[in-house]
C-alpha cells in the first residue's frame, strides 16, 4: 500500500519523506490555504517545492469548474513538473476532462468521492487514482470505510487499474482498515501515519532494555 501525506506543509512532508515510508503527497485548496500560500504564482511555485522534496507523484487540484477551464490548467499544471497529478473534482465536466487527460497520457486523482457510483465513473472514465473520502463520510455518521471496501469490490470484479486512493483519512484505525480491504494508498496527515508507530509496550520495553543495560554496564 502506498503511503501519500496530505498536506501543503514543507516541514510535515520532509518528516514523512525523511521516515523513508513516502510514497507521494496531496494537496487540496484548503491545505494550501491553511499554509497562507495564496496568489496562482506561489501556489504554483509552492507545487514544484513539493515536486522537489519528495519523489512520488504530488496530487494538484484544478480550481476551474468547467472542461475547458479545467483542461487548460490541467495542462498547465502538469507541465509544472513531471511528477504532478491533476486533481479533477467528481462533477460532470470533471469526468470529461479525466477522460481527456487520460487519452493525452496525463495522469489524474478524481477527488471528491463519495459513492461507489462516482468511483465506477471515475475508473470508466481513465483516472489513475480515485479519492473516496472516508473521513467526512464518518463525520456525517455514514461509514466511511464500506466505501472503500464497495470500490475494491467493483474495481476488482472488472479489473479497473484505477487506484483506490483512501483520502480524508484521519487516524491510524483508518489506515489499517484501508490495509486490510486492500486500498492502493492512503493519504493522511502526518499524525495519522506517525500514529502507526506508537504502543505503549514498545516504549515500556525499551526503557527496560536500557535501564538494564545500565546495570550491567555501570
Ligand atoms: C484528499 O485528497 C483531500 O485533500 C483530503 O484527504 C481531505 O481530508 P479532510 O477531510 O481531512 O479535509
Amino acid at each position: 500500500m502506498k503511503f501519500f501525506i496530505d498536506t501543503a506543509n514543507l516541514k510535515d512532508i520532509k518528516e514523512a519523506n525523511d521516515l523513508g515510508i513516502l510514497d507521494g503527497v496531496t494537496t487540496n485548496p484548503s491545505l494550501m490555504a491553511k499554509e497562507g500560500i495564496t496568489g496562482a504564482d506561489n501556489i504554483l511555485a509552492h507545487y514544484v517545492k513539493i515536486c522537489e522534496l519528495v519523489d512520488g507523484d504530488v496530487s494538484a487540484e484544478v480550481i476551474a469548474t468547467d472542461f475547458e477551464g479545467m483542461v487548460a490548467e490541467g495542462e498547465m499544471l502538469a507541465a509544472l513538473h513531471p511528477q504532478i497529478v491533476v486533481k479533477l473534482p467528481m462533477i460532470k465536466d470533471g469526468v470529461k476532462a479525466c477522460k481527456y487527460f487520460s487519452n493525452k497520457g496525463i495522469r489524474t486523482n478524481v477527488t471528491l468521492v463519495f459513492s461507489a457510483g462516482q468511483a465506477l465513473l471515475a475508473a470508466k472514465a481513465g483516472a489513475t487514482y480515485v479519492s473516496p473520502f472516508i473521513g467526512r463520510l464518518d463525520d456525517i455518521s455514514t461509514d466511511g470505510m464500506a466505501l472503500i471496501e464497495e470500490i475494491r469490490l467493483i474495481y476488482d470484479n472488472y479489473g479497473y487499474e484505477t487506484q483506490i486512493l483512501a483520502a480524508s483519512v484521519r487516524n491510524v484505525m483508518h489506515i489499517i482498515n484501508c490495509a486490510k480491504i486492500g486500498s492502493d494508498v492512503i493519504t493522511g496527515p502526518l499524525s495519522a501515519i506517525e500514529g502507526l508507530l506508537k504502543h505503549p509496550l514498545t516504549d515500556i520495553g525499551l526503557a527496560t532494555f536500557l535501564a538494564d543495560f545500565k546495570k550491567g554496564n555501570s
